[in-house]
């Protein structure tokens, strides 16, 4: 199933013409649109657009979605949660979310501090009637053969759907920086977060919440020393600016996860999501014997 982000700025037009793309490539199959929980009130129309235009899955992340999870399950819709903590899972049950997504730390973007298998093991095991996603650093069979052996009811990716002829969101630099990379040059960072809350005026992340990305040159010089970040905003702040109008992958945030281990080159998605189900699934059959 496809989904994509819907928290941003280019407005409500902009989330109708995505949705009616989404609608069309999915034909009769489901399809969603997930929001960042605490940038709904920020965004107010875009919750209100996608329950108006009958999205049937809508999807919540990084703090209580309560509210909004009530307003998806009056429109008949099927509410997901993604959770970074064992408390925000119990939150989400609480609220009625129809599916659990857990995210490890692994997970490029946004996610929490917990790793993946040990929140994964406790979520399913305390929550056995909620269907639950894994998430984060799942780009190979192998993985997705390892969440499924755990427990979980399906995965959900997100780095390696980047690294696809289909994705548009970024630039063939970006598509190449997650080929290149190793899991070992992504780092769960607070830099560009600082940096957009002084330059664009966006409210702070929840606690323990950062973004994974590669270490390009920008976060080798900043990544650790975001108190001397803070310090020189007012020179730092018109250069990334500048980074962020040309482009520029050594100075804006190269999201990605550990994840990108499992890339090795830029293909089209089917081909991707078929052989990573394939290999999931002959790696299951073989374990059964
Ligand atoms: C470029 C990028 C943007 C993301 N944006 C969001 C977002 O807006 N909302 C959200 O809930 N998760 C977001 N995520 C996190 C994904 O939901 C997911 O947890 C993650 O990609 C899974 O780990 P993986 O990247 O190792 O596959 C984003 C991830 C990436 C790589």
């Amino acid at each position: 199933m496809g989904l994509f982000g819907a928290t941003n700025p280019a407005g409500p037009d902009w989330l109708r013409e995505q949705i009616k793309i989404a609608r069309d490539m999915s034909g009769d199959r489901p399809y969603g649109v997930g929001f960042i929980s605490h940038l709904v009130p920020v965004f107010p129309e875009l919750l209100d657009v996608a329950l108006s235009e009958g999205v049937p899955i809508v999807a919540f992340s990084f703090s209580d979605p309560s509210p909004w999870v009530a307003r998806v399950k009056e429109a008949g819709a099927t509410a997901i949660c993604q959770i970074q903590k064992v408390e925000d899972a119990k939150i989400a049950v609480e609220a009625g979310a129809d599916i659990l997504v857990v995210q490890g730390n692994e997970a490029g973007g946004h996610t929490g501090r917990a790793n993946l298998m040990p929140l994964l093991a406790r979520v399913v095991d305390e929550y056995p009637n909620v269907p639950v996603m894994a998430a984060g650093g799942i780009a190979s069979g192998r993985s997705l053969a390892a969440v499924l052996a755990a427990g979980a009811d399906g995965a959900w990716l997100g780095t390696r759907l980047l690294a696809t002829h289909e994705c548009d969101e970024v630039s063939s630099d970006y598509k190449q920086m997650l080929v290149s990379a190793r899991s070992e040059d992504t780092v769960h960072t607070q830099v560009f977060d600082f940096l957009d809350e002084a330059s664009f005026g966006i409210p702070p992340w929840p606690q323990g919440i950062a973004g994974r990305a590669v270490l390009n040159h920008f976060l080798r010089e900043r990544h650790g020393r975001e108190e001397d970040l803070r310090s020189k905003l007012g020179e730092i702040q018109p250069l990334y600016g500048q980074a962020l109008t040309e482009n520029d992958v050594s100075r804006t945030a190269i999201w990605a996860g550990e994840s990108v281990d499992g890339i090795d080159s830029v293909r089209g998605v089917s081909d991707v999501i078929h052989e990573i189900c394939n290999d999931a699934q002959q790696l299951l059959e073989s374990l059964r014997g």
